[in-house]
């Protein structure tokens, strides 16, 4: 089932239904009107008219009547909760000896090697690659083609212990000054023994930049996790948005944890030596293990996975932004402090009036809790962050804000809670669409227990594995699909067409030429229904 079929829901419907015919009864008793008998056919409205109200007070009745079915369509407020039902394969990490973790062959061969965005606006790369017998050379290769490289970048190696596990040594490598839209070559390591990769620069930062996201969370490494990273890798995504919880490797004692960090390293190597990772930090990063003398958070991710948080002038890894085509990516960390007056509070404040929505029209926030989440699964653990952040996610008007935590997915309309005569969520043009898409399938298994009656702020939800994407078309659309691990294959399930909070003002919109929105229009294909009215607020 999608979430497109809203309207075809009667059972969730029932509450809006309810409440309008409520109302069409104490309007049509102020109206001195006798509501329409449900046995009575609207072909039939003499039989309830008396006196000379006649064809007016028919009206009346037929216009209430309207309201009623139009308002139970158009406002799109009842919430789906899939029915499907799928564990795939066992919930359990795939054994060391498996092919997807295979030690690279070769002395010293470079290992875990992953790339993500290395400066503000795209044109960099930070390269990092593990090599476990001797540091070897910190040099990165990159050329226009393959095998002809044209210039030397040098990188940093240091590594590191945990508890009773030493680490390999780690290389990270800046390298700068890229051409945007351009594919590049590079070779790491040495001799017989080096390797060689590529990946594409984004185009230049422009308003009209097309560009797909894949967005994963909550990965792990089991066969669920394998399938949800070949189904994204086949999407074509450019970039992935990692949404926090990477491996999962908090869930082993002693030595085995660093054991599980690097076997995670190579899992998605397929995937993150190619597409640049944009990283996020998640409650399983945290690793603050008294018992093993491991009392510092984030020690392992933060070793390994590099972020550029200088280039937004952010004082922590943990919390930085990125702009890349016509997106500008923030990227919240929810178990760091945020509160009033910390570092990651002033930071957002000062990067949120750093948006340019005339250059970059997408705001996508990244952030591991969710802030609306209707899972039994870590309900309301987001909520402490939503007091503090959401009413700068309104007024900034933020387009989507993508977590993870849950096991499970699920989607809101625009809603807020930040009213100060009400203490629910209210429906708001000027809010984020949250996407929880904590479903990547690690070891814990789904959150298969869904809160009920599902609230009024969830558009959708199931309890399934899967990933998401998201296709900018230009500055004022955007294609989104989440797209569930289904026997082994990918199949789009929950999709919508987003409108861009900025430029889908009227006023902004009424200076697009109107040959440019229509050539838009005509070039939004999807292979499967759109759930166009709830996110046309
Ligand atoms: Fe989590």
């Amino acid at each position: 089932m999608t979430a497109s079929h809203v309207s075809g829901l009667p059972a969730s419907l029932h509450p809006p239904i309810l409440r309008h015919l409520a109302l069409y009864i104490v309007v049509a008793k102020i109206l001195n009107v006798t509501p329409l008998d449900s046995k009575q056919s609207l072909q039939q409205p003499s039989l309830t008219i008396s006196g000379n109200l006649g064809k007016d007070s028919m009206l009346v009745q037929l216009l209430l009547l309207s309201s009623i079915l139009l308002t139970c369509v158009s406002n799109g407020n009842a919430g789906v909760t899939s029915s499907f039902i799928r564990n795939e394969w066992p919930s359990v990490d795939i054994p060391l000896d498996n092919e997807v973790f295979a030690v690279p062959k070769g002395y010293n061969a470079p290992q875990q090697v992953h790339i993500t965005q290395g400066d503000y606006d795209g044109r960099a790369v930070i390269i990092s690659w593990v090599t476990a017998d001797e540091p070897g050379s910190n040099q990165v290769r990159v050329g226009l083609s393959e095998g002809k490289y044209d210039f030397v970048a040098e990188g940093t190696v240091h590594n590191y212990t945990f508890y009773n596990y030493k680490s390999g040594y780690i290389h990270q490598c800046l390298v700068g000054d890229l051409q945007y839209d351009t594919k590049y070559y590079y070779a790491i390591g040495d001799g017989d023994s080096s390797r060689k990769f590529w990946f594409k620069t984004p185009p230049e930062i422009d308003p009209d930049a097309s560009y797909k996201f894949g967005i994963i969370g909550d990965l792990g490494q089991t066969f669920n996790s394998l399938s949800t990273l070949k189904h994204c890798m086949q999407t074509s995504a450019q970039t992935i948005l990692f949404v926090g919880d990477l491996s999962y490797a908090d869930r082993y004692d002693n030595h085995d944890v660093g054991v599980r960090w690097d076997s995670w390293g190579r899992f998605v190597e397929p995937s993150a030596a190619y597409q640049p990772w944009i990283w996020s930090a998640g409650n399983h990063e945290i690793e603050y293990f008294p018992h093993m003398g491991e009392v510092i958070p984030f020690r392992n991710y933060l070793h390994r996975y590099p972020t550029p948080y200088p280039a937004s002038k952010s004082s922590s890894p943990l919390w930085y932004a990125v702009r890349r085509a016509s997106a500008h990516i923030i990227v919240l960390s929810s178990y760091s402090p945020f509160v009033k007056y910390t570092p990651q509070w002033r930071w957002l404040e000062e990067e949120l009036k750093r948006v340019d929505r005339e250059k970059t029209p997408w705001l996508i926030v990244l952030m591991h809790a969710p802030i609306y989440n209707s899972n039994n699964a870590h309900f309301m653990e987001g909520e402490s962050m939503r007091v503090v952040f959401e009413s700068w996610f309104c007024q900034y008007k933020v387009d989507v804000i993508f977590a993870g935590h849950v096991h499970a997915y699920e989607r809101s309309y625009r809603i807020s809670n930040i009213r100060p005569d009400s203490s629910n969520p209210v429906p708001d043009k000027s809010a984020p669409v949250y996407i929880t898409v904590g479903d990547g399938g690690n070891q814990e298994g789904l959150a298969n227990r869904f809160r009920d009656p599902q609230p009024d702020y969830s558009a959708f939800r199931e309890a399934s594995y899967g990933h998401s994407t998201l296709e900018i078309k230009n500055r004022t659309h955007a294609i989104y699909h989440w797209n569930r691990n289904d026997e082994g294959k990918r199949v789009p399930t929950d999709s919508f067409v987003l409108h861009n909070q900025y430029w889908g003002n009227n006023r902004r919109r009424r200076k697009l030429k109107k040959n440019h929105l229509h050539s838009v229009v005509a070039t939004l294909q999807v292979g499967e229904n759109l759930d166009l009215l709830s996110m046309g607020m």
